[in-house]
């Protein structure tokens, strides 16, 4: 069995997990509103992602041995007027994301649950990640997003994302 407060965090980080899929969902909703169906399809990957995310804290809960709860999912908090908002919020969220995940590997720290912690590493791996990635997706839009052209092939280009499953998630 896992330290309780260990256990608590991870628990409550399963409904961050799915809430970051449902805000991901919500940009997705927008750029399909707005048109840009390459962008949608960049953010609905985003969603299955975190849902995945989700499903791996899950696991390891389980197979822990300890009992699951599940807890309101909030509305999703962000508004968008313009395309370049989603991504702002994304790096906002993403940082919010990593000090969560900080969060309770410091708490597994604090009482040598190294087991946590080498599970936490594969998230904390991850946040790099996705930090980049909500960077890299407001530097190219600040370079291109204000061009019809520009805009046409970012599109194009978020449109080519792929889901796939990450590597520790069955
Ligand atoms: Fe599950 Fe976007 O971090």
């Amino acid at each position: 069995m896992l330290n309780e407060k260990v256990a608590k965090l991870l628990n409550d980080q399963i409904n961050k997990e799915l809430y970051s899929a449902y805000i991901y969902l919500d940009m997705a909703n927008f750029y399909a509103d707005y048109g840009l169906d390459g962008f949608e399809n960049w953010f609905y990957i985003q969603a299955q992602e975190e849902r995945d995310h989700a499903m791996m804290m899950r696991e390891y809960l389980k197979d822990n041995g300890h009992k699951i709860t599940s807890e309101l999912i909030e509305k999703p908090e962000y508004t968008y007027e313009k395309p370049m908002d989603p991504l702002v919020k994304t790096l906002h969220h993403e940082k919010i994301v990593t000090g969560l995940i900080n969060n309770i590997y410091d708490a597994a720290h604090e009482v040598k649950d190294y087991r946590t912690m080498q599970f936490l590493d594969w998230f904390v791996n991850e946040q790099m990640e996705e930090e980049k990635n909500a960077e890299d997706n407001i530097r190219k839009f600040e370079l291109f997003g204000s061009d019809p052209k520009g805009l046409y092939s970012l599109d194009q280009e978020f449109l080519a994302r792929a889901y796939t499953a990450p590597s520790t998630a069955e």
